[in-house]
């Protein structure tokens, strides 16, 4: 007898799919991006010694897809730590971004390395005289060859199309970068909040593990199978988790889906909001008022609303169903609550049976303008 086998299956273990392979391995994978370079709250990469950064007075990020998620996390924390940092679509440097100089780093976030898009923001940062930094997972790739310089993620091979723990790799990379240029550039606010950060990631891993084993996502995907649109809104951090959870959703399922800042859901969105619209709600503090109210008038209107983050949130009591998450540091929760929109994705596409590493139209690196 004979057996058919596709030698990629064998890579995916006990798993059905390498995007559910993928987002299972990321508490090891946040390991591995993590490892060696936190020292007594001060984060060291192998190439960039300390000072390597001193020159820089802003920093300009650009990607596509979930790195351009990953990047808006990095400018983010960039900003919050005094730095100025703007977050560009790479197919759109060309015009929309700001005058750079030598002091100016344009960090491209590309998980292959190989994105034509970022490849030529690249090349146009550089060409106007600006500093370069590639933060990749692509060892060798063309993005860590042509920029100044590379900081890898060390995610592992991701071969699902829908990017996973590459966009997790890429935020905490991005928030240790964050500390490092913090540390290195003279007008950035005190250490305080990273230093709270940074001690909280140790335990990242972990509670992305109970995240995994805890998740009602599959319960929820079933609930709301025969939606007409899905909404994610969220708010700060939130904001950009709620974009991937989008982009996620709408990559593997084929199904409408739309994220949006929590106060712009009234701008315009509320008018497709019905009882067939799920609102997942992302929030990464107690504090978040806008996605709480923002939530409640679509509910009002008749949404389903899903909470999606820690406990210690208004929206929990409210809220039709909970994604939960463990209490953490906002950054972290914001990742975590990521986890379970990934998992939420993965399974409404396994019930609606569409062909998840490789969805229709999409490649994993798209290397054309
Ligand atoms: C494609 C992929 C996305 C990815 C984007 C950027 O569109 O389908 O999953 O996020 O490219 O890829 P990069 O390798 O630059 O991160």
């Amino acid at each position: 007898d004979t057996v058919d086998w596709d030698p990629e299956d064998a890579g995916k273990g006990e798993y059905d799919h390498y995007m559910e392979k993928e987002i299972h391995s990321q508490p090891t994978a946040l390991s591995n991006t993590i490892e060696g370079r936190i020292e007594d709250g001060t984060v060291a990469f192998d190439d960039l010694e300390a000072g390597a950064f001193a020159d820089v007075d802003s920093v300009q990020f650009v990607a596509c897809g979930t790195s351009y998620h990953a990047a808006m996390y990095g400018g983010q924390l960039l900003r919050t730590a005094g730095i100025p940092a703007e977050v560009l679509r790479a197919s759109e440097y060309d015009t929309a971004a700001g005058p750079v100089d030598e002091n100016t780093l344009v960090v491209a976030v590309t998980q292959s390395g190989e994105t034509a898009d970022t490849l030529d923001a690249v090349r146009t940062a550089a060409g106007r005289g600006a500093r370069t930094l590639a933060v990749t997972n692509v060892v060798g790739s063309t993005a860590a060859r042509e920029a100044d310089d590379a900081i890898y993620i060390r995610a592992g091979p991701e071969v699902g199309v829908a990017a996973t723990k590459t966009y997790s790799s890429q935020a905490v990379t991005l928030a240790l970068l964050t500390q490092r240029l913090a540390d290195d550039v003279p007008d950035a606010t005190p250490a305080d909040d990273r230093e709270a950060m940074l001690n909280a990631l140790a335990d990242l891993p972990r509670h992305v593990e109970t995240v995994l084993e805890t998740s009602r996502a599959r319960a929820l995907a079933r609930e709301f199978m025969d939606s007409e649109s899905y909404f994610f809104i969220g708010n700060g951090f939130g904001h950009s988790v709620a974009l991937e959870g989008a982009l996620k959703f709408k990559e593997i399922t084929y199904e409408h889906a739309e994220g949006f800042a929590s106060g712009q859901l009234k701008h315009g969105p509320l008018a497709l909001v019905t009882s067939a619209s799920p609102i997942f709600a992302v929030y990464t503090g107690g504090d978040d008022e806008k996605t709480k109210t923002n939530a409640i008038e679509a509910q009002s209107r008749g949404a389903p609303i899903v909470a999606v983050g820690p406990d210690d949130h208004p929206l929990v009591d409210v809220a039709d169903a909970h994604l939960w998450v463990p209490e953490t540091h906002p950054v972290w929760a914001g990742l975590l609550a990521n986890v379970q929109l990934q998992l939420l994705s993965y399974y409404a596409a396994k019930l609606l049976d569409r062909p998840i590493d490789k969805p229709r139209n999409l490649a994993k690196s798209v290397t054309v303008e």
